[in-house]
């Protein structure tokens, strides 16, 4: 049966790399590609020299497709101004208005695929051109624009998109996430917590731990509680001390919270990280882990070991194929 998204994408596998920022190296991405799925660069945190150095990077460990995420919340027009420059064949945007940016890339033969959150926002994408949506459901990892469930959105959505490829995004982590979501009517799926776990991954050893440690039942979605950096965007992440040190005040705004100020680790490059802010806990941080939002997805429960990315994507697929014919 030919699969609506692996045709439009030149891709064997309906599986997608998630966007992760800090967390997505080249390595990673490729891999994914190299496994036949689609790995998704997340490029917009790199200024343009950095950017273009890791999108030649991935060029040199894979041929195969592979797409970069960019990010309107914080415009990021240099960084589709190199997506353009070094043939990017994928963009993927995510939240806010994409502006002028699905135009822009599909005049230079750029596919496009849009993240939403509503049936409402995907109707709007199919109006701007989008080649895909993706749908992302509330049990999702990291920044989560909706409320609606991935079980009740994908269908939604794929009904209101009028046969465009619909990939699922949050909770799915393994073959039965995957069956599950063709027979939502998506045709194929968007994994994010599951590759943290991936040998690629430069999750930090700490934020693994509870990674893989976690149930269904230990994240939590914030409106606004890591919004240092990047304010009223909405997040999932898995509850820790800082969490459970602001639920324990009454959940108090910016300003008053307990800790505030508190620096808790630091990047290579100097940057202090603040507690209370946006950030990702990569291998390469130094200080105090568990106190930086860990984000997660709900099916973080469905994520109990470390293996490689064409590992995982194997393994998902075969599980999927031993559930449904596709
Ligand atoms: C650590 C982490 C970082 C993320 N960073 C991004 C990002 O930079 N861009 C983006 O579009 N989505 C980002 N997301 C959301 C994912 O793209 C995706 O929607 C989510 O991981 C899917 O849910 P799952 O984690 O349950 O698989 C991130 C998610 C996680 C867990």
């Amino acid at each position: 049966m030919a699969n609506a998204f692996c045709t439009r994408f030149g891709v064997t596998q309906p599986i997608i790399l998630a966007p992760m920022g800090r967390v997505g190296p080249p390595e990673l991405v490729a891999a994914v590609s190299n496994a036949g799925g689609l790995g998704l660069a997340p490029l917009w945190t790199d200024g343009p020299d950095k950017m273009r150095m890791e999108i030649r990077r991935i060029k040199e460990l894979t041929d195969k497709p592979f797409g970069v995420n960019l990010n309107m919340d914080f415009r990021n027009e240099e960084q589709l101004d190199v997506c353009l420059e070094e043939g990017v064949e994928v963009v993927s945007i995510f939240w806010g208005n994409s502006g002028n940016f699905v135009e822009r890339a599909k005049s230079h033969g750029v596919k496009v695929i849009l993240t939403v959150s509503t049936s409402d926002g995907a109707r709007e994408a199919v109006d701007r051109g989008a080649d895909a949506i993706c749908a992302q459901g509330w049990e999702a990892g990291g920044h989560v624009e909706g409320r609606v469930s991935t079980m009740a959105l994908v269908p939604a959505v794929a009904d209101a998109v009028g046969g465009l490829p619909v990939i699922a995004a949050g909770g799915i982590a393994d073959g039965r996430g995957l069956a599950a979501a063709l027979a939502l009517g998506a045709s194929a799926v968007w994994i994010g917590t599951r590759f943290l776990a991936a040998k690629e991954a430069p999750t930090h050893p700490i934020y693994l731990e509870r990674l893989l440690a976690a149930s269904e039942n230990d994240t939590e979605h914030y409106d606004d509680l890591y919004d240092l950096v990047w304010p009223n965007a909405p997040h999932r992440a898995l509850k820790n001390s800082t969490s459970r040190m602001w639920e324990a005040a009454g959940r108090p705004s910016l300003g008053h919270r307990p800790g505030e100020g508190d620096i808790l680790a630091t990047r290579p490059d100097g940057v202090e990280i603040p507690r209370y802010a946006s950030a990702v806990a990569f291998s390469e941080l130094e200080g105090d882990i568990e106190p930086l939002p860990m984000w997660s997805g709900q099916g973080v429960g469905l994520v109990t070991k470390v293996q490689s990315a064409e590992e995982i994507v194997r393994e998902i697929v075969d599980q999927a194929k031993s559930i449904i014919d596709f």
